[in-house]
């Protein structure tokens, strides 16, 4: 006995049914507030970076890269600092700063520099680091490296599992969308997936080099643009184009 194939006439975002409408509606609102808040923190942590507001080149060099050209000592030694010691004292200083700061020359020399010129406040002050101890020079004298391996392994492996999750559900939904030709459907659907490795790559790749810090813009807007465009031609065919009464068929069917 041959059953009659089922009918999915409804199979579509206008015609869904409207207990999974809501299941949907319910998700991408919630999904849509939830990435605005995302570029916003973006905005607010990484777009601060490099002291200037907005997200620019510099403030993902600055984050994932570093800024190795000089240490917090190096650059209070010709800022704030700068009438504290004599010229070519602060230059020896600098100088050992930029050679990594080894302890070999703590003992013989630095130290009774260091006592010299800045002790008197650098270990009778609370709040500033006290420079007796050769540990807190030597973190006065590291470079900024930028992003950790270990930050990094954690952010990666957190945007990995969760981004690709609300792309999943995002791209599901929308694959009922109905009058889309098939291949640019397809596109949409796998495009966030493929500038979200791009991203995450970025990252790690910039800490090699500044150079790459472009892909992580590019992978940024291009999720961006993909996710968002699903997000509103769903919406629009689950509330607009549903008003108008007409039967769209099985979406997946569909061949544009
Ligand atoms: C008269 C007191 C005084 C002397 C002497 C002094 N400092 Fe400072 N230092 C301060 C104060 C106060 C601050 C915090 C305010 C600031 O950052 O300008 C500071 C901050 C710093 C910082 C930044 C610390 C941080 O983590 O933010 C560095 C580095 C530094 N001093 C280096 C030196 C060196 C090197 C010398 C000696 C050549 C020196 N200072 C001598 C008072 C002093």
């Amino acid at each position: 006995m041959k059953s009659a194939p089922p009918n999915l006439a409804w199979l579509n975002l206008p015609n869904m049914p409207l207990p999974i409408k809501a299941l949907f509606i319910g998700y991408l609102l919630v999904i849509g507030v939830g990435l605005c808040m995302a570029g916003l923190q973006i905005m607010l942590t990484h777009g601060m970076a490099d002291g200037k507001v907005g997200l620019s080149v510099d403030d993902i060099v600055y984050s994932y890269y570093g800024d190795r050209s000089g240490s917090k000592l190096a650059s209070k030694l010709n800022g704030s600092m700068i009438d504290k010691a004599p010229l070519e004292v602060r230059q020896d200083i600098i100088k050992w700063a930029q050679q990594g700061a080894p302890e070999s020359q703590w003992e013989p020399h630095f130290k009774g520099v260091f006592a010299q010129h800045c002790i008197m406040c650098h270990s009778q002050i609370p709040g500033i680091p006290n420079f007796t101890k050769f540990e807190e020079v030597k973190k006065a004298a590291a470079t900024n490296q930028g992003a950790t391996i270990s930050g990094l392994t954690r952010v990666s492996h957190i945007h990995l599992f969760g981004i690709s999750f609300i792309f999943f559900f995002i791209g599901f939904i929308f694959s009922f969308a109905v009058n889309i030709p098939k291949k640019l459907k397809i596109i949409a659907i796998a495009f966030p997936f493929a500038f979200l490795l791009i991203d995450v790559l970025s990252w790690w790749l910039t800490k090699l080099s500044p150079n790459f810090a472009w892909f992580t813009i590019i992978g940024g807007i291009g999720y961006s643009i993909a996710s968002s465009g699903m997000w509103v031609i769903s919406m629009y065919q689950m509330l607009v184009l549903a008003r108008n009464g007409k039967t769209y068929g099985n979406a997946w069917e569909q061949d544009l």
